[in-house]
C-alpha cells in the first residue's frame, strides 16, 4: 500500500507534527509514504518524494511546514485539477492525505468525489471549520498573541495609553476571543458580533477613572480597519490610542505541547483510516478524534463560544 501527504494553504504551527506522525505511522504499518512539496502546486507537478523515518527525524517541535505549502490557483481551474488526478495515478497513490484549513479541506472534498481515497488533516491557525472543535496551530497562535498583548501591556502601562491589537482569523474571532480571555484584554472586537464603540469607550473611561492605564482592545482582522477603529476610540475618549498589527508573527514559532499531541493524534488515526481506503476529515470533538464524511463537514455551522465571551466581559473590567 501507498500512501501520500501534502500541506496547503496558509501555514500553521504544528504542520510538522502532523507530518511526522503521519510518516512514521506508515512505516510502522509498512506502508510506503511519498511527500508532496508544495501543496496541491505540487500535486500537479509530480514534487513526490519517498519519505523513510530520518526523513522527519528533529521536526515535532518546528513551526512552519517541512512539505512547504501554496495557495494554488491552478488546483481550481479543470485543467490543473486533472493534472492533479493524474500525478497520483503514475505514482500510484492509494490514498492522499491532504493537512490544511478550510481551501485544503475543499479540495480534499473535491479530489474525493473524482474517486480518490482522501483524508483530510484540519491544520489552520485560524479555528474557523466548524466540524472541529479546534484545528491544528491555532492553540499556538492563541500562545504567540497572548505573549505579544503581555510586552504590549507593559509598555501601555507605562504611557498611560490604549492599543488596538489586530489578529488575524479571516471571518473567525475565536484567536482575538481566546487571547483576549488569556490576556485579560478589555474589550474584543470580533466578526461574529455586532459592536458599540460607545459602549467600549465607556467601559475604558471608567477604568480610567478609576486609576486604570492600560486598555487593551483585540481587533480580530474580519471585522475592519484597527486604525480606523483606532481614530474614532482616541476621539471619543481623549485616551492616546496606538495600533498593533501582529500579522504573520502569528503563524510561525514552535508549535504548542497542545498542538503537538493533537498533530500526533490526528497523524496517527489518518493512518488508521487510510489502511481502510476511507474519505474522511479528522477531527476532535469533546476531545475524541472523530472521522467525518467530506460531505458532512461543510453542512455544520460552527457554534459560537459565548460562555468564553460571557467570562471576558465580566472578568476584563
Ligand atoms: O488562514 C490563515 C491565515 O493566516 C488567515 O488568518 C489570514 O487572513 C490569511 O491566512 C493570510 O493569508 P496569506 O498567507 O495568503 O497572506
Amino acid at each position: 500500500m501507498r500512501i501520500a501527504i501534502l500541506t496547503s494553504g496558509g501555514d500553521a504551527p504544528g504542520m510538522n507534527a502532523a507530518i511526522r506522525a503521519v510518516v512514521r505511522s506508515a512505516i510502522y504499518k509498512d506502508i510506503e509514504v511519498y511527500g508532496i512539496y508544495e501543496g496541491y502546486e505540487g500535486l500537479i507537478d509530480a514534487k513526490f518524494e519517498k519519505m523513510v523515518e530520518a526523513s522527519v527525524a528533529d521536526i515535532i517541535q518546528r513551526g512552519g511546514t517541512i512539505l512547504r505549502t501554496s495557495r494554488s490557483e491552478r488546483f481550481m481551474t479543470e485543467e490543473g485539477f486533472q493534472k492533479a488526478l493524474n500525478s497520483l495515478k503514475i505514482f500510484e497513490i492509494d490514498v492522499l492525505i491532504a493537512c490544511g484549513g478550510d481551501g485544503t479541506l475543499r479540495g480534499a472534498k473535491k479530489l474525493s468525489e473524482a474517486g480518490v481515497n482522501v483524508i483530510g488533516i484540519p491544520c489552520s491557525i485560524d479555528n474557523d471549520l466548524a466540524y472541529t472543535d479546534y484545528t491544528i496551530g491555532f492553540m499556538t497562535a492563541v500562545k504567540t498573541v497572548t505573549e505579544a498583548v503581555s510586552n504590549i501591556r507593559d509598555t501601555t502601562e507605562s504611557h498611560g495609553r490604549a492599543n488596538v491589537v489586530e489578529v488575524m482569523g479571516r471571518s473567525c474571532g475565536d484567536i482575538a476571543l481566546y487571547s483576549g480571555v488569556s490576556s485579560g484584554a478589555e474589550s474584543i472586537i470580533i466578526p461574529e458580533k455586532e459592536f458599540n464603540i460607545n459602549e467600549i469607550a465607556e467601559k475604558a473611561l471608567i477604568g480610567k477613572n478609576r486609576g486604570k492605564r492600560h486598555h487593551i482592545i483585540l481587533m480580530a482582522e474580519g471585522r475592519g480597519s484597527a486604525f480606523d477603529f483606532a481614530k474614532d476610540f482616541e476621539n471619543l475618549t481623549g485616551i492616546d490610542t496606538k495600533v498593533t498589527v501582529l500579522g504573520y508573527l502569528q503563524r510561525g514559532g514552535a508549535p504548542s505541547i497542545f498542538d503537538r499531541i493533537l498533530a500526533s493524534e490526528m497523524g496517527y488515526r489518518a493512518v488508521e483510516e487510510a489502511e481502510h481506503l476511507n474519505s474522511s476529515a479528522i477531527a476532535t470533538n469533546d476531545g475524541h478524534i472523530r472521522t467525518m464524511p467530506f460531505e458532512e463537514i461543510y453542512e455544520m455551522k460552527k457554534e459560537f463560544r459565548d460562555d468564553l465571551l460571557e467570562i471576558l466581559k465580566t472578568v476584563s473590567i
